[in-house]
Parts: C-alpha cells; structure tokens; sequence
C-alpha cells in the first residue's frame, strides 16, 4: 500500500530572498503537500507562485505552491515567518526590531483568528526578541512558537571544525548556544568529534587563542557573507526546511533551537528535542562554569532588549 502522504501545507510570511529559498528547498524535497506564499509584494508574491511551480512540474514529491493571505496561513500546520527588513552591510541583527516588531504586530492581525495548533517558525532577525513577542502576540503555548536561533551558527561550528579536525560535519557533535547575534556563546565542554571530547580530538590545541579564533569565524560568518552578496539564503533556507520537516514527521531529533526560557525570562538556543507539537522538550546539557556565565550574560542582554521594546 502505497504510503498515503496527510495533507500537510506550511505557510511562508515573505517571500523574498530567505522565504523563496525555502519554498524551493521545500518543494523539492517530500516534507509537505502544500507550500503557501504570503507577501504583500502582489507581483513578487504572483511571480515567486509561478517560477516555483515551474520547479514542481517535473518533480516527483507532489508538493504543490499557492499563492495566499495571512489569513489561509494562520490555518497551516507550520508558519514560517521570514517577513521583515534585512540586514544592510555592517548592520546588526538587533538592529532591524522595530522595523521587524511593527511587521509582525500587523501580520498576527491579518492572520487572526489562528489555528490552536499552528507551530510558529520565526526566522526575520532579531529571532530571539521576534520569537518572544510571537508567542505573546500569537496567544500559542510556549512550545509551538520557536525560532531558528543558533542551529545555523552551530552548523557553521560543526563546518569549520570538520576542517579542523577532517571529520565530516556529520560526526561532530558541537553546540553554539543563547542569541543568535553577537552574545551567542559555544559550549565548548560538550564538543565531540566523533567519539572523542575535542580536547582529546584536538589534543594541546584547545587555548584560549583557538577559542577565539573559530568563535570569531562563526560569529562573523552571515556578515561576511552580507558584505559580498547582500543577504544570506541558503543556509538559514536549508535549516528552516530541515526543522519543518522534525516537526512534520514528529522525528524528535534534538537542536538548538530559540524558544522561551522559564527560568531565564527571554527566548534564546538551547537544545530541545523537535517533534509534532514543536518543543516536545528541553534537552539539558551540562555547562561548564564559564559557559553557564555566558548563557547568564546572553539573557540579561536579551532580557535588556525586550524591556527596552516593551517601553
Ligand atoms: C544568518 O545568520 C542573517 O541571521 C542570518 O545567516
């Protein structure tokens, strides 16, 4: 009996650069039945619609696109919202929130009334702050509004110690946690290279000056990139569809994802595990002392930021 796909559609919020990425990334891959494009921008929105229907015509997942209105994509399975200013060359995440805050308050009133069971996929920058406001905006538990976060940075960790170490990606176990933006923190005691600590994978070279240089590397990674082609899509395309896809197919695969922190006051990335109803729940991980300041300093800062906006 062939295996009889639930119909399942996940809505994308803006469908510029990011959002289009994803839609791609989505229809070419069997993860949902339906892909909804919303963007204010009609003729965007109308030729996004068409260029990626070319793109199902010959493909086998029979994931289909429409275009529709925040009002069909508050009854989608997963929102995905990546609507809302860009970083500009030199520009801070944190930068865009007020651009970024005004938007989101309009799109929860064209979406209302939502769908209970919605799960909330924030990806527009700053997350962290983003991901806070949408849960309460939004009125949906906790765990089904999460933001992409640091599972982008941590991809990029586990990219720059596979060459370090020449161990595929794969096989690297390796955590940036907190914002994502300029006080996200790597934990660097849990880091396992294959089977190994790193400290015995990279045996005398763990100092204080490693640290920092391949801290500094994943850090600075999207505005490297920002300064050559304006924008990134790939990576954080290819992370938004692969968490859709932990949560459509309920896989319960564990990352860092940004989701609210009791015990912190703030939304920033912590492992979770990932599944049907979003965060089914935190993964805890062992911090060492150093790494537990860091995550203490990264929510005051977000906490900062949040009062601030709340003003
Ligand atoms: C990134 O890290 C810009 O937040 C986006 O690629």
């Amino acid at each position: 009996m062939a295996h009889q796909r639930l119909k399942t559609s996940i809505a994308i919020l803006g469908c510029g650069d990011v959002g289009s990425t994803l839609a791609y990334t989505l229809i070419l891959n069997p993860i949902c039945s339906e892909v909804i494009l919303v963007d204010p921008k009609t003729a965007l929105l109308e030729a996004q619609v068409r260029d990626l229907s070319d793109a199902t015509y010959r493909g086998n997942t029979g994931t289909r696109v429409r275009a529709g209105t925040h009002r069909d994509a508050g009854q989608a399975d997963i929102v995905v919202i990546t609507a809302g200013a860009k970083q500009k060359i030199g520009e801070s995440r944190l930068s865009l929130l007020s651009r970024n805050l005004h938007i989101l308050s309009s799109i929860f009133k064209s979406m209302a009334p939502i769908n209970p069971n919605t799960i909330l996929l924030l990806v527009a920058n700053p997350v962290d702050i983003l991901t806070y406001f949408a849960q309460k905006m939004s009125g949906l538990p906790e765990s089904q509004v999460l933001g992409s976060g640091t599972t982008l940075d941590s991809a990029r960790l586990r990219g720059v110690l596979a060459q370090k170490t020449e161990v595929s990606p794969n096989s690297i176990d390796a955590y940036v946690l907190g914002e994502h933006g300029d006080s996200q923190f790597i934990a660097w005691s849990s880091i396992l290279i294959g089977t190994s600590p790193i400290r015995l994978a990279l045996p005398d070279q763990i100092t204080p000056a490693f640290k920092e240089e391949i801290a500094t590397h994943t850090r600075g990674a999207a505005a490297a990139i920002i300064a050559s082609k304006g924008c990134t899509a790939y990576g954080i395309g290819n992370m938004a569809a692969s968490i859709c896809k932990y949560i459509l197919f309920d896989q319960r695969t564990v990352r860092p994802i940004s989701f609210f922190q009791p015990s912190l006051g703030c939304c920033l990335s912590m492992p979770a595990v990932l599944g049907r109803k979003g965060i089914i729940r935190p993964m805890p991980i062992v911090l060492d002392e150093t790494e537990q300041e860091e995550l203490e300093n990264c929510a005051s800062h977000l906490r900062g930021v949040i009062a601030g906006a709340e003003k």
